[in-house]
């Protein structure tokens, strides 16, 4: 079954098409692995964000989380689509400049920055820096003097929300290592933060409960819980904060039976809980930052693989081994995750069977997808996985010195490469 989302088709030849582009061609242009994004769809998830925020909140932004994906081109779209980028790194940060994304526009994020990092963040002048803990916060502080600098920061908190998602992607818990505890310590950072007013400009608060979410009611909950901390720090230090993140974490569908909500209703339900607990606790509404990476980003992407060797092992299963694997892909292999997949080559043809799709890694766990129901598998069909525009070339590696593949954004029938193919020189580039 080919999956529904943005540009992709089944084209009159029977080949899968995106952007307008058939992806036996870009395979052949391009070569396998290949990453191929539908820009159409990123720039529609960018203004569907937008607009349902504009529609349900009288103030807010959205904030693309550059961990899911974040090269130049990327950037660039971001910029023109007028978001906001969470940046959580020195090398993330680099790229957003790089690609000359207005610094203003900028979330530094990170449980460890390091002093070096956060000297470039301020350097760059990024909007805001969200602050994870109280060794941060005295760091900032000193170089804010060094520098004769004000710094305009949010305190991450967790909101004890845990919301069902896979453990390594939860973040709102309480036993975790990202943000500040509620209340307690939260409300130390905010009296530390509050005391130093020539060096630092606290606007508000971030919380993030996790990635991969379906469920609306976590957000809501976590929505609550914020307002109702703000509301405390108003009444224990007169601060009213007027700037409220909540973090990423709406689902995607990985597979066609998958129903996470859509953006419109997502955005619409946190939205009415921020309002509702605004009003309850007589605040003032802050302004509203949405977060997301995977939501804007995830379902735009697939990714082409040539199929190699095939492998029965009778009463068990199919092995049918492409020519990449978890060096571009680890999600199957650390959270379990559950992609669909068809021969782009055969796309209207129907399915006869399970094979389990293997990568070329020297690991037995380099498994992509454990059961891909699939027509008739031979070697030399274009395999194509759906909904890996996040985290995947994101966490991609040169795990046996494999070389990364391109990523090409393709739109009203025409390729641009985005991201060349690593070559072997690559690979050994920095060995001395
Ligand atoms: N904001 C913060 C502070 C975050 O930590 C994250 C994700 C996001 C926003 C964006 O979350 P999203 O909307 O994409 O769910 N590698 C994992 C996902 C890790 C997410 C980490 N933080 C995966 O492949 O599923």
């Amino acid at each position: 079954m080919v999956m529904q989302a943005g540009t992709i088709q089944v084209n009159t030849k029977g080949h899968l098409e995106i952007g307008g582009c058939d992806t036996l061609e870009l395979a052949g242009q391009y070569g396998t692995p290949l990453f191929v994004m539908d820009e159409e769809l990123l720039r529609k998830n960018c203004r569907r964000f937008r607009n349902a925020l504009r529609q349900y909140y009288p103030h807010g932004q959205v904030i693309f989380a550059g961990k899911a994906f974040l090269v130049l081109a990327m950037a660039r779209i971001l910029g023109e689509e007028g978001l906001g980028l969470d940046v959580v790194s020195g090398g993330e940060l680099y790229t957003a400049l790089k690609a000359e994304f207005p610094a203003e526009r900028l979330f530094f994020h990170g449980n460890n920055k390091s002093v070096v990092e956060l000297t470039e963040a301020l350097d760059a002048g990024v909007g805001r820096v969200v602050v994870d803990s109280i060794m941060e916060l005295d760091d900032i502080i000193a170089l804010a003097r060094e520098n004769g600098k004000k710094v305009a920061v949010l305190l991450r908190v967790r909101p004890g929300v845990e919301a069902h998602t896979h453990e390594y992607i939860q973040t709102g818990q309480e036993d975790s290592k990202f943000g500040f505890a509620l209340e307690k310590e939260a409300m130390e950072a905010v009296q530390r933060a509050l005391s130093v007013p020539q060096h630092l400009q606290l606007t508000g608060f971030h919380c993030h409960i996790g990635s991969q979410i379906f469920q609306i009611e976590p957000f809501a909950l976590a929505a609550r819980t914020m307002i109702h901390f703000m509301a405390l720090v108003r009444q224990q230090t007169g601060f009213v904060a007027s700037q409220l993140n909540m973090g990423g974490g709406l689902g995607i569908r990985y597979r066609s039976s998958d129903a996470p909500p859509t953006i419109e209703a997502f955005v619409a339900n946190l939205t009415t809980a921020v309002l509702q607990a605004a009003k309850e606790e007589d605040f003032p509404l802050p302004e509203l930052l949405l977060e997301p990476g995977r939501a804007i980003c995830g379902e735009a992407g697939i990714t082409l693989y040539r199929v190699g060797v095939i492998k029965n092992i009778p009463g068990i299963r199919r092995y049918v081994s492409v020519d990449g694997g978890m060096m571009d892909n680890i999600r199957t292999a650390l959270y379990g995750a559950d992609y669909e997949a068809v021969l782009a080559n055969k796309a209207n043809r129907e399915g006869v069977g399970n094979v389990t799709i293997a990568g070329k890694a020297c690991e037995s766990g380099d498994i992509l997808i454990y059961e891909s129901f699939l027509p008739q598998v031979e070697k030399g069909d274009l395999l194509a996985i759906f909904s890996t525009g996040a985290y995947c070339y994101a966490m991609a590696s040169n795990y046996n010195r494999n070389p990364r593949p391109a990523v090409v954004f393709v739109r009203n029938g025409k390729g641009r490469v985005v991201v060349r193919r690593e070559s072997y020189e690559h690979v050994a580039a920095l060995d001395l």
